[in-house]
């Protein structure tokens, strides 16, 4: 048994942006998500809502039978948005407009006074928080001591690797880090950057109970499905006009 998978389905919302139009949907992708054994949901709430809308947030927590998260900045617009959609959980991240996406875990020691405030405020809102964090013992403790439910190790820097150098630094860092914070009683996640060639390393780590994977899937799920959406497109033409 492997760790838990959480689908973000945050780029199959920028597909749809691109057009501004209604397609792809990422509820539709969330539910298939779901159907297809995933046990979460994902969506980063952007403020500036480059891929997720509200609208998208409202349907699945309206639709899921498994639990949603929201990433979102620890701002105060961010979380009274985040408190208004009841989701089972939110992941605090940094976020700037400038980033393609999220860079590097937020400095829980450098914040500690304002996020103290924020997981308080989640959790009095019945929320379960996690903290997006490097895999540095520093950062676990003060989640712990800031009454996180849960950390989410970033594994950016090893997903980043370059082809040919060794990983084993970068996973003995994450590996130490899961085991701190399953012994100071948080859940243990990890993400950023997973795919197939590099994610059984990280699934293998005993105390990981969960993984989040966006990008990786909704990059190949463009082309494990692309020959059937060209046949499709190739009965309608030879159906013709209905
Ligand atoms: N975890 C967090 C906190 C993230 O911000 C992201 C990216 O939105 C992910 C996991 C998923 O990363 P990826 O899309 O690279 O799989």
């Amino acid at each position: 048994m492997g760790p838990r998978l959480g689908v973000n389905i945050d780029h199959v919302a920028t597909l749809r942006q691109v057009r501004g139009g209604h397609e792809p949907e990422p509820v539709a992708a969330a539910l298939l998500a779901q159907g297809a054994g995933a046990q979460g949901i994902t969506v980063h709430l952007r403020a500036d809502r480059r891929h997720i809308q509200d609208r998208d947030v409202r349907l699945l927590k309206e639709v899921l039978a498994v639990p949603l998260n929201i990433e979102c900045a620890a701002t105060p617009e961010a979380v009274a948005s985040v408190v208004s959609f009841q989701p089972q959980w939110a992941t605090l991240v940094p976020e700037t407009r400038e980033e393609l996406t999220t860079q590097g875990g937020l400095d829980a020691v450098f914040l500690q006074a304002h996020l103290r405030a924020v997981v308080r405020d989640l959790r009095s809102a019945d929320i379960r928080v996690s903290l997006f964090v490097d895999p540095s013992l520093d950062q676990v403790r003060m989640a712990a001591k800031l009454e996180a439910d849960a950390v989410e190790l970033n594994t950016g820097l090893y997903s980043d690797l370059p082809m040919g150098s060794d990983p084993a630094p970068e996973l003995a860092r994450i590996k130490e880090a899961a085991r701190l914070a399953s012994r100071l009683g948080m859940r243990v996640l990890a993400g950023h950057g997973l795919d197939l060639r590099n994610v059984g390393a990280i699934a293998s780590i005993p105390e990981i109970q969960e993984l989040n994977i966006g990008h990786s899937i909704v990059g190949r799920s463009v082309l494990v499905g692309f020959e059937a959406a060209v046949r499709e497109v190739l009965l309608a033409l030879r159906d013709g006009a209905p």
